[in-house]
């Protein structure tokens, strides 16, 4: 026994062959203390039905969005595409706990394996197969930073779709590399907003120069799905049936830890929509729930602060309101964040589930600078090796925060977090940083004020 955690604790890698490769996704939905809010008819203030949703998803994933089952079934052809990268690592961070001097541990599960490079393909292979399954040839999507854009071009290539991406514009001029990936996958890609919605036209009307958001594009890839028969709207992250999917990163990652011979204190993840941040935390706030302690932290940049900062509320979740209105902390929907190089995590809400949940005490939340983000990018690249994406690096930048924590209280903690991708596609920001070029962005008060006034004479959340 003690051999074996003394091999244990020496151990970098801990793998999972593909046999041990997650066949259920976790609902952490009947485990929750406080069930989510429904979502709301923005038209009647009442909550809709599956028929409102069928124009735009496929019939499966509505059941997914408001099942209370436990567990879901993986199809078994999902289950093969992820087995092209998964089971993802598991990383003790040595190196990284040397080059800080700590006396706890880090650990990483690290998600840039995947084809596209990201977390992200593990709901895209899910959205795309059910889409075909039941008769659909087209997806519209949004994109960020271009890794969920890359994700389901990858999905909709191997499973056999045509994909429209609407990419925000600043990340399409900053990651040309981004596109051309998207269009190697066989996706047509436009930057977003464009002259071929009316959603697009009517904001390039009023700011011909605007950097997009991904408000904007979400409109963008709606009004696309809704206008025709053979085509579905494909979202990456907020709604609760992408945070399903995701559950595989932590139902992997608790094996893991147990080959560790550890659990984590703290869990971090960095949170956009939250799709990430949910797919390693919620199988670890299932523990949580039945009791077991442990600080789950979300880490958010100050330019788009929403889970800090931002009002729990019912909001549209596109900027041209065309979505159904959702209970979740946000900043406005039509709120535009500063052109931060974390791409992802522009996004002027967080998922309902996620919100619920920092409402309930079990999630808190940390928002950094980009700079002080990037400083920890270049540590973590110096020691570790991965040079991370943007994203993620703000949860390598909660992770070191945990660990200093520690330190000084004189404890010693186990931390896990999620590097959700890696940062190859990034190097504008890297350069950037390297030069010294960086801004760092916070907003005040004022600006948070004016932004939220798009929220006002909403349904309020009881
Ligand atoms: C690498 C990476 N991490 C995190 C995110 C944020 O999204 P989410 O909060 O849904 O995980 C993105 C979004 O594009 C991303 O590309």
């Amino acid at each position: 026994m003690q051999q074996t955690r003394t091999r244990a604790e020496s151990q970098t890698k801990f793998l999972l062959d593909e046999t041990q490769l997650p066949r259920r996704w976790y609902n952490i939905r009947p485990d929750m203390p406080t069930a989510p809010l429904p979502v709301l008819h923005p038209g009647t203030g009442q909550p809709i039905g599956p028929d409102d949703l069928a124009p735009l998803f496929p019939l499966e994933l509505i059941a997914q969005e408001v099942s209370e089952e436990p567990e879901i079934a993986i199809p078994e052809e999902v289950l093969e595409i992820y087995s092209l990268w998964r089971p993802t690592p598991l990383y003790r961070a040595h190196r990284l706990e040397q080059a800080i001097g700590t006396r706890s541990a880090i650990f990483y599960k690290y998600e840039g394996v995947s084809p596209p490079g990201s977390h992200k393909p593990n709901t895209a292979v899910a959205q795309a197969y059910y889409n075909k399954q039941e008769g659909r040839t087209r997806l519209s999507t949004e994109t960020g930073a271009g890794q969920w854009g890359s994700a389901l071009a990858f999905a909709c290539k191997l499973i056999g779709l045509e994909c429209k991406v609407y990419m925000v514009r600043i990340s399409y001029d900053q990651k040309p590399n981004r596109r051309s990936m998207i269009q190697a996958w066989g996706a047509e890609i436009v930057p977003s907003p464009s002259p071929e919605t009316a959603a697009g036209r009517a904001i390039l009307a009023e700011d011909p120069d605007t950097p997009g958001s991904l408000g904007i594009a979400i409109s963008e890839a709606v009004e696309d799905a809704a206008g025709r028969d053979d085509t579905a709207y494909s979202l990456g992250s907020v709604l609760n049936h992408v945070l399903l999917h995701q559950t595989v990163i932590g139902q992997e990652a608790l094996a893991q830890m147990e080959a560790a011979g550890a659990f984590p204190d703290v869990v971090i993840g960095c949170v956009g929509g939250g799709s990430n941040f949910a797919g390693l935390a919620f199988p670890f706030l299932r523990e949580k729930i039945a009791g077991r302690e442990i600080d789950v932290l979300a880490c958010e940049p100050t330019a788009c602060p929403t889970l800090t900062r931002g009002p729990f509320a019912y909001d549209f979740g596109d900027t041209s309101q065309l979505t159904p209105l959702v209970a979740m902390h946000t900043l406005g929907h039509d709120f535009v964040p500063a052109p931060i190089h974390a791409g992802g995590l522009r996004y002027h809400g967080v998922a309902p589930l996620i919100s619920q949940l920092v409402r309930d005490g079990l999630v808190r939340a940390e928002a950094y600078v980009q700079r002080d983000v990037f400083a920890s990018a270049v540590l973590f690249a110096g020691s570790e090796g991965i040079l991370p994406a943007p994203e993620a690096a703000h949860a390598i930048h909660g992770a070191l925060g945990a660990a200093k924590a520690a330190d000084e209280a004189g404890v010693e903690r186990t931390i896990l977090f999620n590097l959700s991708g890696h940062g190859h596609f990034d190097m504008t920001a890297y350069d950037k940083y390297l030069e010294g070029k960086l801004e760092d962005v916070a907003l005040d008060e004022d600006e948070i004020e004016r932004a939220l006034r798009a929220i006002e004479g909403l349904p309020t959340p009881v």
